[in-house]
């Protein structure tokens, strides 16, 4: 087959007029960091979640950070979440001093098992962070049961879920709180991006607090007609509010989200059509409860032949691919601070010298998906 001369990226921002237009009227108006717009985006966004606030912020590690912070988490607490989640997740945990356990996974969708949680608990559990991986929902309702029952507090990792819904419940419209990614490749982005989602006012005005400075007032209140610029400090706090300049970004995209989840869609089924038994592939498989997929990643397993020498052919074909992810347990730190033992996670060790994303955002056209497919069939046959 014929190889493209020009490269396919892995993923590339779907950025349109809508989006330009949007971000330059913010930039004319005279007020570019947080204000109206970020209070319109978070208010888009307790409509799509349907959680009753949601606080913007300048990535989801931030929402996570000061998640963490709120609810004293500390030396000493326990938190499980999986291996095979980025490692911003562990970074938080590991800087608040408390430890992550790790549960293993479904190889088949890449999520937390629920069903191995009830044995991870301990006196010093004090959370648990299922991720919603590629967009596929965790099993929220054994999740939520076991934590209802342990008096744990779940915190979504919805990084990859902007467009899931489990059972007919969006992610991070649960009564917990959740955290969201607008980094460039997510479903929709804001440059770089957070949002918290949660159903509890005390909680939220810690967050808000803790967002920005510990200062009770915002900016754009202190600074607005007949504002009082003074402010005063409640508690120490960090800096990771959302400027209004990027939030012109996610109120555009948030429009877009139906149209640019749906092309998501249509090019998985492109791939899951013509990939589909190529042996020494395994595909993405569903789980078994009612869920709409966002399909934030096609991840495939390779298990016919070296994960590298296969990324390796497709850098030769000029295929761009990522990796979701290097599992935490093997991370240099994280091995020498906490000594997780692989044999206790076997799952995850199955699947990650084998996963692999394939090229997926909503301006790839169907003939580079097919392009993709032809490429992984010819370095199939060649063993
Ligand atoms: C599963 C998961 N959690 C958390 C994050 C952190 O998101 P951010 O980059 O917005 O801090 C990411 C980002 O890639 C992610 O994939």
């Amino acid at each position: 087959m014929k190889k493209r001369k020009e490269f396919l990226p892995f993923s590339r921002p779907a950025i349109g007029n809508d989006e330009i237009n949007k971000v330059v009227s913010c930039l004319q108006s005279g007020w570019i960091t947080t204000g109206a717009l970020s209070k319109e985006f978070e208010d888009g966004f307790c409509t799509l979640t349907g959680a009753k606030q949601a606080i913007s912020l300048n990535s989801a590690t931030a929402g996570m950070h000061i998640l963490l912070s709120a609810l004293h988490i500390g030396p000493g607490d326990e938190i499980i979440t999986p291996s095979l989640t980025f490692a911003s997740t562990i970074n938080m945990i590991a800087l608040r001093g408390a430890t992550p356990v790790f549960a293993d996974i479904d190889y088949d969708t890449l999520n937390i098992n629920a069903d191995l949680l009830a044995g991870k608990i301990t006196g010093k559990t004090k959370v648990i962070i299922p991720v919603h991986f590629a967009g596929v929902p965790a099993d929220m309702d054994k999740i939520n049961a076991l934590a209802r029952k342990h008096n744990l507090v779940v915190i979504e990792d919805a990084a990859h879920a902007v467009g899931t819904y489990y059972k007919g419940v969006h992610a991070g419209g649960f009564v917990h709180p959740a955290i969201f990614s607008f980094h460039p490749i997510k479903n929709i982005t804001t440059g770089e991006g957070g949002m918290i989602t949660l159903n509890d006012t005390d909680l939220e005005r810690k967050l808000r607090l803790l967002r920005f400075h510990g200062i009770e007032r915002d900016a754009w209140k202190r600074y607005g007609k007949g504002g009082d610029p003074s402010y005063d400090i409640a508690e120490p706090g960090f800096k990771y509010n959302l400027p209004d300049m990027m939030a012109a970004l996610g109120i555009t995209q948030l429009a877009r989200l139906q149209e640019l989840n749906a092309r998501r869609t249509a090019l998985a089924g492109i791939y899951l059509r013509n990939l589909a038994g190529i042996s020494g592939l395994d595909l993405p498989k569903k789980p078994n409860y009612d869920f709409v997929h966002p399909w934030h990643l096609f991840i495939i397993k390779v298990t016919g032949r070296k994960r590298e020498k296969f990324m390796a052919e497709l850098a030769e074909y000029n295929i761009g691919y990522g990796l979701h992810f290097s599992p935490a347990h093997r991370l240099k730190y994280v091995k020498e601070k906490y000594a997780v033992n692989p044999d206790s996670l076997p799952e995850t060790e199955r699947a990650a010298d084998r996963i692999i994303s394939l090229p997926l955002f909503p301006d790839m056209r169907d003939d580079d998906a097919l392009y993709v497919c032809d490429a992984i069939k010819e370095i199939m046959k060649h063993g």
